[in-house]
């Protein structure tokens, strides 16, 4: 009798577009090796308005999770056929488990991964804070939810379209002091937080802010991450802001997030980010 072979890897994956620079692959390897699970994470260029189609496709053949990357946060809320309590607050989903009953289940934990990030790692308290969060797509849908829950004094949304803005603050007022408006309408004193949700950085652009928003006590936190400056970190540093943090630590705790769910783990995520520091 042939003796049976390793067990195929299970296999999961981020959607998005673009997704070439993309550091789950690593990120999703490194939790996998340290919890001893089998998985293999691919990455999956999916071009806007393919995403129903190809998704549907990739489980289908096999495939167990799904990460999903700009700009598909919100179709992928609408493949699915149940969502998470935060999820379905979002209208986004970072993350897609796939059950043997056929269940598509949405869930968003870019939330849980900035409250990780700024909290647990960062040492930054957040109560009776003033927020200010640029941007109103996708991204930011996914934190607001898990930010109002905390007992903030005010966050204020503003976004380069401010209907959008607006919209969305409406949308979340039930859960705290929230309101929107347009980039120029924002007005000091200095806020204690600013985090930019835009994808502006990922064109190496900064959307024109008044002044006064920027003390040397303010925290900016810019949820993209690449190596060295942004155009946002590059903005607060002028104003001599009291820190400035990229991404890479929200991305590695959403991502751990992600991991608990499929694989029932939660991995510990300080050696990837001391991995990772060296990249930074
Ligand atoms: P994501 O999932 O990353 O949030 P999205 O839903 O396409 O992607 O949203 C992109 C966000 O970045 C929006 O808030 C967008 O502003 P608009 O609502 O006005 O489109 C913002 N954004 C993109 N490029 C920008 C730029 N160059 N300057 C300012 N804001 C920008």
């Amino acid at each position: 009798m042939k003796a049976a072979g390793p067990a195929a890897a299970d296999q999961y994956g981020l959607a998005g577009h673009p997704v070439d620079h993309s550091w789950s692959p690593f990120i999703h390897g490194m939790f996998a090796k340290a919890t001893g699970q089998n998985i293999v994470y691919r990455l999956f260029d999916i071009g806007p308005g393919e995403f129903r189609r190809e998704a549907l496709r990739l489980f289908t053949s096999g495939l167990r999770g799904l990460n999903i990357t700009l700009p598909h946060k919100q179709a992928a809320a609408e493949l699915v056929n149940e969502l998470t309590p935060r999820a379905t607050r979002a209208q986004a989903v970072n993350t897609i488990a796939f059950y043997e009953d056929t269940t598509l289940l949405g869930d968003n934990t870019d939330g849980a991964g900035l409250l990780a990030d700024l909290e647990a790692n960062l040492g930054i308290d957040l109560a009776q804070k003033r927020l200010l969060i640029l941007g109103a797509g996708g991204a930011v849908r996914g934190v607001l939810g898990p930010l109002l829950e905390r007992p903030l004094r005010s966050l204020m949304i503003a976004n380069r379209t401010p209907a959008r803005a607006k919209i969305l603050a409406a949308e979340f007022a039930d859960l705290g002091p929230v309101e929107g408006c347009g980039f120029d309408d924002v007005e000091g004193p200095p806020y204690d937080v600013i985090i930019n949700g835009t994808s502006a950085s990922l064109a190496g652009e900064m959307p024109p802010m008044p002044p006064g928003l920027v003390d040397e006590d303010t925290v900016c936190y810019d949820m993209a991450y690449g190596r060295g400056q942004t155009q946002f970190t590059r903005w607060a540093n002028s104003l001599h802001a009291a820190r400035t943090e990229k991404g890479w630590g929200m991305l590695v705790e959403q991502a751990a997030a992600a991991f608990a769910l499929w694989r029932g783990i939660r991995p510990d995520t300080k050696p990837v980010l001391e991995a990772l520091a060296r990249f930074r």
